[in-house]
């Protein structure tokens, strides 16, 4: 009823508004008639009180929501909870540990052209280590494009790409990726450390057999110097963090949703030594939590 009210007082001051509008407009244009004047102020102000009413639609919805719903507080706990948890993770798993140059990415004199469109002139660009990129631009402007000659999945352009040696890139595709893959989502992340996964499964295997001591020595001397125990455990773990269930983990990945595959990739990127991330579109999917921690993960 309240807001009803306000409405009334606000259509109210609305008409009193057009006909001062109309003899001020009739002023300065007496070449028309009061009654076009009018229908286009009319026209004009009902944009207005529309748009007045469609927010405060809006607001009380969500003024609903959040009392109803504890929404804004709930979303800000679970959000606060899980990138605490993040931070319980020992920070040296995250870092890529290769000596890489300081100068990632240098792109030179790029041109590309798709069919008639010209995409890139001379383009010029420079990623260095410790950049935050942001990529923006409209639909079809190229920056899918412009991602994949980087990454070097497109390979047909002029000018250069010069990337510094040994530098691995992390890329998470704006289209979908398990297409070729019928894994579980444990066998998915068990190729996160693919060496260390081996030989953990070859260790389990022989652990217990006295024929195969020296074999188990050289192998867990190997996952001690490597943090290999970590890391396998690792590979599962930080999926806990990204909120998947024990029962998601031997799901097929196809049968998870758009937004948790996404998260899937992202959980990768994570533990994984990348030197550069790139990231198209990583928001497409994902749920507002979702969105939070990876702008949490990204600053
Ligand atoms: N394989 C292809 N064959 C023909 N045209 C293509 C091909 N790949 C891209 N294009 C065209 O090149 C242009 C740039 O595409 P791109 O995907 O790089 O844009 P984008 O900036 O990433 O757009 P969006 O914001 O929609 O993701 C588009 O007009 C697209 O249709
Ligand atoms: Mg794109």
């Amino acid at each position: 009823m309240h807001s009803i009210a306000t409405l009334c007082r606000i259509t109210s001051y609305l008409s009193r508004m057009l006909s001062e509008i109309i003899s001020r407009v009739l002023t300065v244009h007496p070449d028309f008639s009061y009654e076009e004047v009018e229908e286009v102020c009319e026209l004009f102000l009902s944009s207005i009180t529309e748009k007045i009413k469609e927010e405060t639609k809006l607001k009380r919805l969500m003024k609903y929501l959040e009392k109803e719903f504890e929404l804004e507080s709930q979303e800000t706990k679970k959000v606060s909870n899980r990138a605490y948890s993040l931070e319980l993770i020992p920070e040296y798993l995250f870092n890529g540990k290769a000596e890489i140059a300081s100068s990632l990415v240098t792109i030179i004199n790029l041109t590309k052209n798709i069919e008639q469109t010209e995409l890139f002139l001379s383009a010029e660009m420079k990623i260095n280590r410790r950049d935050k990129i942001a990529l923006i631009g409209k639909n079809g402007a190229g920056k899918t494009t412009l991602l994949k000659m980087i990454i070097g999945k497109e390979s047909d352009f002029d000018g250069r790409i010069e990337k510094a040696a040994n530098l691995k890139i992390g890329y998470l595709s704006q289209d979908l990726f398990w297409q070729d893959t019928r894994n579980t989502l444990r066998a998915e992340m068990l190729m996160v450390f693919p060496e260390i996964t081996e030989k953990m499964n070859r260790l389990m295997t022989i652990e217990n057999d006295d024929t195969h001591w020296e074999e188990a020595d050289v192998l867990k001397k190997y996952m001690r110097e490597n943090d290999g125990y970590a890391r396998y455990d690792l590979q599962i773990e930080i999926l806990k963090y990204f909120g998947f269930t024990d029962e998601q983990i031997d799901f097929n990945v196809l049968q998870l949703s758009w937004g948790e595959q996404t998260k899937v990739q992202i959980a990768k990127f994570l533990i994984t030594e990348v030197d550069l991330l790139i990231l198209d579109e990583p928001t497409n999917h994902l749920d507002i939590e979702g969105i939070i921690f990876l702008e949490h993960f990204c600053k």
